[in-house]
């Protein structure tokens, strides 16, 4: 279904202006383009996380390569993406309904006088239940009607009545692409805020040489990534920049002796996220982290350590920031009576390990004091009633949000690559929390979100400051 989640408060770009697709294109895989195990073989492809949960809207026309936006529909859907498609005349008789709607997952719209869609849908909506609409390929014929603000048929009436913004990847023999019709015609729409991805150079399905080979899917597919991505668009200063934050991620090892150990399942993925997220849109971040096998997240300060003691004592010397996020899954106890040589096992007898508590970072971070963040945000990893007890964390502890997450066993959050979380804010008045529930995600949206809200908070546009 087409319908925008609950809750979701990812902002919906709404920016006409004319701009260059094609150098976003390349800020946006330079920055969204590092790669993740994908499909049953471990090959890697690229992730674009900013495209989870967006609604594309795909007008495929009559060109040769309509077979590629196949290929698009598909990593659209991978990535999340809600995919509608409507087929021109022209292009229906390049791929079938069939395909394009197994493929989408979604009904396929070609026939503008259709009672049916008329009645279920209606052209209108559908040109408006989106938030990017994508032409792809964009043929002459179809460029020069909406240049001319034609409407004869759905795919140009849905052009015209669309006030949405709209992506082409115009696909043409050379000759049609350098045509002063055509020329014009992409100036035109340009000029009026259409967006542009392509024409490539190179061997055209026509067997000549030269511009106006389609661009790639997979240059499609960043073109949007780009487009939803106000950093990788350049627009705009760097919310963050000028502000200290400290992130906390991945599991603590106490040990038993110098050879064993106590530890939990955290991956770290998601704490990593959360730091890469904040780095991103400007913080000067500091990670500090248990072991992990995940990578350093680009431009974040990072620091290693293993026991709860040792996080905690890193924790402490980065004060003063602004923002401090505790993702690490802390050990709650150590071994008190630790061995300073392995243990044997032969002496006959089990040995008894004795346990003490570990410090509580969280709440050390919390309390009131000239060096508190001015945001605290908390992880809260439970197994059971998960919302009454994020809740009582949240008191508890005295921090300001709370993230909780359900990792039971059955939820395959611990390592895995998505998210379910809820986030809960203390009422600044003494009331209940409020509480958010936030759509399956990946961990890196989950980080990018939780980013855009710190961001936010820190502007002070949202929420009161804590006190
Ligand atoms: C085999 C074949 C391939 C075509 N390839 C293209 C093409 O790549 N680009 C294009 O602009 N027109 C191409 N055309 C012409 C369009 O299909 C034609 O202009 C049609 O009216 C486009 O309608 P539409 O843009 O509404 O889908 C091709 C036509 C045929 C028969």
């Amino acid at each position: 279904m087409f319908s925008r989640t609950p809750g979701q408060t990812q902002s919906e770009p709404r920016n006409h202006k004319r701009r260059d697709t094609q150098l976003a294109l390349v800020a946006a895989t330079s920055y969204l383009g590092f790669t993740v195990r994908h499909g049953k073989k471990g090959s890697t492809v690229p992730d674009f996380p900013i495209l989870d949960g967006k609604r594309i809207l795909l007008v495929i026309a009559g060109g040769i390569a309509a077979y590629k936006s196949l290929d698009l529909i598909r990593r659209l859907r991978e990535r999340g993406c809600e995919v509608r498609c409507v087929l021109s005349e022209g292009g229906a008789r390049f791929v079938t309904p069939l395909t394009v709607a197994a493929l989408s997952e979604n009904k396929v719209y070609h026939d503008l006088w259709s009672l049916t869609d008329e009645s279920e849908m209606g052209h209108i909506r559908l040109s408006r239940e989106a938030d990017l609409v994508v032409v792809a390929p964009a043929t002459a014929d179809l460029l020069a009607k909406m240049a001319a603000g034609l409407a004869d048929d759905l795919a140009s009436t849905a052009l015209l009545a669309t006030d949405k913004p709209v992506l082409v990847a115009p696909a043409m023999n050379s000759a049609m692409w350098a045509h002063p019709a055509t020329q014009t015609n992409i100036a035109v729409l340009m000029g009026r805020g259409v967006h542009r991805v392509g024409p490539n150079t190179g061997s055209l399905a026509c067997g000549e040489t030269g511009a106006g080979r389609m661009a790639e899917p997979s240059e499609i597919l960043a073109a949007i990534a780009a487009f939803f991505d106000p950093l990788a668009r350049g627009d705009g200063p760097l919310p963050l920049r000028g502000h200290r934050a400290l992130v906390t991620s991945g599991p603590t090892v106490e040990p038993i002796d110098p050879v064993r150990y106590i530890t939990n399942r955290s991956s770290g993925r998601q704490g990593h996220a959360i730091a890469r997220g904040l780095a991103r849109l400007g913080a000067h971040t500091i990670l500090v982290t248990g072991p992990t096998a995940e990578p350093d997240p680009p431009g974040v300060q990072v620091i290693r350590i293993e026991t709860a003691d040792q996080m905690l004592a890193a924790c402490q010397a980065s004060l003063p920031v602004d923002i401090a996020v505790c993702a690490a899954a802390v050990a709650d106890w150590r071994v008190r009576n630790m061995a300073d040589h392995k243990l044997k096992k032969d002496r006959g007898e089990m040995p008894i390990l004795e346990l003490t508590e570990n410090p509580d970072i969280l709440a050390t971070l919390s309390k009131a004091g000239p060096h508190r963040p001015k945001l605290v945000v908390g992880f809260a990893a439970e197994t059971q009633h998960v919302i009454e007890h994020a809740q009582a964390k949240l008191t508890r502890k005295s921090c300001d949000w709370i993230i909780a997450n359900d990792v039971g066993p059955s939820t395959g959050i611990f390592g895995g690559e998505r998210n379910t979380v809820h986030l809960l804010r203390a009422s600044t008045d003494g009331g209940p929390a409020s509480v958010e529930d936030w759509p399956s995600l990946s961990k890196t949206s989950v980080g990018e979100r939780l980013a855009t809200l710190i961001a936010e908070h820190i502007a002070g546009s949202n929420t009161k400051a804590p006190s």
